[in-house]
């Protein structure tokens, strides 16, 4: 029994998925590939192939350790909390997703280790949205940041040559073709790793609320851009760029559909730069990236994922020779078992 669960680019919409707010990622080829075979009793017994690490537990007795070990325990815990009768068993985790790099390797393996720990079980996964809900506690609960759906619901729900526009309120998933006109995305690392867990991601999530405090409304999508003028630094700018983004997937979604590749270009360029001024959570190697990629012929280009490091993406126009580094991305299908 082998599950695959791919990590995540995303097109446009940043730090909107806990503002309730809208998102355009698609799964790539890049994931985590769980075997698991069945273990008799309630005992896990897993391995990381790449880091040549392993744990193992007994139902129950799961407590929260570091690194990779806590998404095994925190998959296991968490489904039997949900009321999976799972059965013991012995996993064996490679990957391919580049750790720490805005490429959602955390989702991947969250994922995956849930797909596999369900089959080697003989037990059906039910919804795919509940399913991503479960794998995101993994991540708050077990992992400790405290980051929304957006990677999750991409890894499970992914689809060949398709974004997933994402509507955080209402958790409706729309696919949009992604059509690129001789095109190409590619993602180059900047470089610096990042941990959510341990970045400036979970303040930016705590002045996010506190904004929604301050103006008594429950989430940022309520808000409108003089509402969020008023507000004092740093909580101004904080809205200012959830709502400028969530109006430029819109902007992408219309552009995608009329083939307009150079105002989803600007588009990019416009994200970065508000991810950058006013949500602060680019640095120099981020920018720099950035910087080679437009060199490179990027019509637009920005920084992936939570910030603070991590990979950045472009839009390479027709002919343009990407950096030797980067890493040609395109939508494919969700998480499965092989
Ligand atoms: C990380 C989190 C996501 C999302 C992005 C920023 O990837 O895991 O939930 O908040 O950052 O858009």
């Amino acid at each position: 029994m082998t599950a695959f669960a791919p990590g995540r680019a995303n097109l446009i919409g940043e730090h909107t998925d806990y503002n309730g707010g809208l998102a355009l990622p698609f799964a790539i080829s890049e994931g985590v590939t769980v075997r698991a075979e069945p273990l008799a009793g309630s005992r896990i017994e897993a391995v990381a192939c790449d880091l040549e690490a392993r744990d193992s537990f007994s139902f129950g007795q799961a407590r929260a350790v570091p690194g990779w070990r806590a998404f095994v325990r925190g998959a296991v815990a968490e489904l039997l909390r949900a009321g999976f009768r799972l059965r013991g068993a012995r996993l064996a985790i490679s990957g391919r997703v580049p750790r720490g790099a805005g490429l959602s390797s955390s989702a991947a393996l969250e994922v995956s280790l849930c797909l596999a720990l369900l089959g080697v079980s003989g037990l059906t996964e039910g919804d795919r949205i509940e399913l991503a809900k479960l794998c995101s506690r993994i991540e708050t609960e077990w992992v400790g940041a405290q980051t929304g759906l957006l990677d999750q619901l991409a890894s499970l729900l992914g689809e060949r040559e398709r974004a997933l526009r994402i509507d955080f309120r209402s958790l409706e998933v729309t696919p949009v073709a992604l059509e690129l006109e001789g095109h190409k995305l590619v993602t180059l690392d900047s470089g610096e790793r990042h941990a959510n867990a341990a970045s400036g991601y979970n303040q930016r999530r705590a002045e996010c609320a506190r904004a929604c405090e301050l103006l008594g409304v429950d989430s940022l999508r309520e808000v409108t851009l003089p509402d969020a003028e008023r507000l004092p630094p740093p909580f101004a700018q904080r809205a200012r760029h959830v709502i400028t983004e969530n109006e430029r997937v819109h902007l992408t979604v219309s552009a995608l559909q009329r083939r307009d590749l150079s105002a989803v270009g600007a588009l990019l360029d416009a994200s970065h730069e508000s991810l950058r001024d006013c949500f602060q959570v680019s640095t120099t190697a981020v920018d720099a990236a950035v910087a080679r990629l437009r060199e490179a012929g990027a019509i637009g280009a920005r920084l992936v994922g939570g910030g603070f490091g991590g990979h950045v993406l472009g839009l390479l126009a027709p002919g343009a020779a990407p950096p030797r580094d980067a890493l040609e991305v395109r939508p494919g299908p969700g998480a499965r078992l092989l």
